[in-house]
């Protein structure tokens, strides 16, 4: 069954107390957490004040997507604001592998996300020391964009190397995850469905992230 990853990025930020009560009465499996730094992608999101306070609302696992430079000097906040699983992003980290096992040493789960223009090559090294490869279905930066259609060979490419290798890799979709294309995404391999708009935007997110649930 698929694991479902409501993006917050997409919620009422006035009423982010209630939002995140009702993302975690619903059947959603993680809190996805976009920060943005305004130098990695160009936007700016929340930070780790935000973080600690949701945080303080939910019991299920929260995922911090990092879309900002120099991670590394921020791991251990993320960790003290109650990060589970950290995500940074490959084009942000040239000593990736330091990343990782950072992140591992401070008791969190480390993902890798990867922009639509890198290749899942990139990874080949590094694969075993992976939790969760998010692959970018959009240029990241913003909420409510377009699922890139080519995301689905890069799924099945990636899929054929976590299996080869016998790892339990989790592959999690974020940008553009729709009810009409999640069925087509999970097919192709992915494990963790990221949603934003389509849960927070919908008239009723709960039923929304069941029917996502579901598929
Ligand atoms: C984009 C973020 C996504 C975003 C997804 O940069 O990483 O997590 O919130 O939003 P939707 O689902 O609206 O594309
Ligand atoms: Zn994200």
């Amino acid at each position: 069954m698929a694991i479902i990853a409501p993006s917050l990025l997409a919620s009422n930020f006035l009423e982010l107390g209630a939002e995140s009560r009702m993302l975690n009465q619903s059947v959603a499996d993680w809190f996805h957490l976009d920060v943005m730094d305004g130098v990695f992608v160009p936007n700016i999101s929340f930070g780790l004040p935000v973080i600690e306070q949701i945080r303080t609302a939910t019991t299920k696992i929260c995922d911090v997507h990092l879309m900002i430079e120099n991670p590394g000097n921020y791991a251990e906040a993320f960790k003290k604001a109650g990060a589970d699983i950290l995500t940074v992003h490959q084009e942000a980290c040239p000593h990736l592998h330091r990343n990782l096992q950072q992140i591992k040493s401070l008791g969190m789960k480390p993902g890798v996300a990867l922009n639509p223009s890198t290749p899942v090559s990139v990874l080949v090294d590094v694969l075993q020391d992976i939790e969760v490869v998010c692959l970018m279905s959009v240029n990241p930066g913003f909420g409510g964009q377009s699922f890139i259609p080519w995301t689905l060979e890069k799924i099945k490419t990636l899929k054929a190397m976590i299996q080869s290798r016998g790892l339990s890799t989790l592959i999690e979709i974020d940008g553009g995850v729709t009810l009409e294309n999640a069925k087509e995404i999970l097919l192709a391999g992915a494990d963790v469905l990221v949603a934003g708009s389509t849960v927070f935007k919908s008239s009723d997110p709960i039923a929304t992230i069941a029917a996502l649930k579901a598929l």
